[in-house]
């Protein structure tokens, strides 16, 4: 069982990946008001209390024991400002869990989120214990499915129809990753 203390930030050669602060506020909010960042998402574009709200969960859920929600902040490494945010959504065995992104536009294209991505999961298996990682994105998402592919997913399933939209009901893709520790 994990949980009760903030983690370390997770550094990569570019980023950071930090536990987010209330203060993340302004920066947040800046990606998480967009309608070319959420199009895909569950939630979004946020109005401020909206995010708001979002960023006190985040605060919250820290605090869990056991602590099954991961939802990080991504920075540059020397900048607080935060330019995304990754997560990771323990199931209730605490052996898988769902990962997360998304960024702010204006760093899109960089291979960023891969980069980061990469070592969340690896730091889930390594610290966590996460024997599986999982996640889903709509079938339209090109970056997505890019992303999840480049750090090794392996598309398991087309969930036809799975979440409904103001548009109608869109399909979605299932990707999932078994892992072992490294050595
Ligand atoms: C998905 C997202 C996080 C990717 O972040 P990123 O740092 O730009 O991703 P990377 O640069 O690591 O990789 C993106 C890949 O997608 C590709 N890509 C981007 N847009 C694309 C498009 N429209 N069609 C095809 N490929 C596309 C890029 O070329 C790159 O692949 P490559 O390295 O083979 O060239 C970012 O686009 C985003 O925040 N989107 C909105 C939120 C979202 O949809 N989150 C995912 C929910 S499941």
């Amino acid at each position: 069982m994990t949980g009760g203390a903030l983690i370390s930030p997770i550094e990569t050669a570019r980023l950071r990946l930090r536990e987010f602060a209330l203060s993340d506020l302004g920066s947040m909010h800046a990606y998480a008001r967009r309608h070319d960042v959420t199009r895909y998402l569950m939630w979004g574009p946020n109005d401020v209390q909206a995010s708001q709200d979002q960023l006190t969960t985040f605060v919250e859920v820290q605090s869990a024991v056991p602590r099954l929600v991961y939802e990080l902040a991504l920075t540059l490494k020397g900048d607080e400002r935060t330019i995304g945010a990754l997560c990771l959504y323990l199931d209730e065995d605490e052996q898988s869990a769902e990962l997360g992104f998304v960024l702010h536009p204006d760093f899109w294209g960089q291979g960023l989120v891969t980069e980061a991505s990469a070592a969340l999961a690896t730091w889930g298996v390594d610290r966590l214990g996460l024997r599986y990682i999982w996640a889903t994105c709509d079938t339209r998402n090109k970056a997505s499915v890019r992303v999840l592919e480049k750090i090794g997913m392996v598309r398991e399933a087309v969930m036809c129809g799975a979440r409904a939209t103001p548009d109608g009901l869109v399909d979605q893709f299932r990707y999932g990753l078994m892992k072992t520790p490294s050595p």
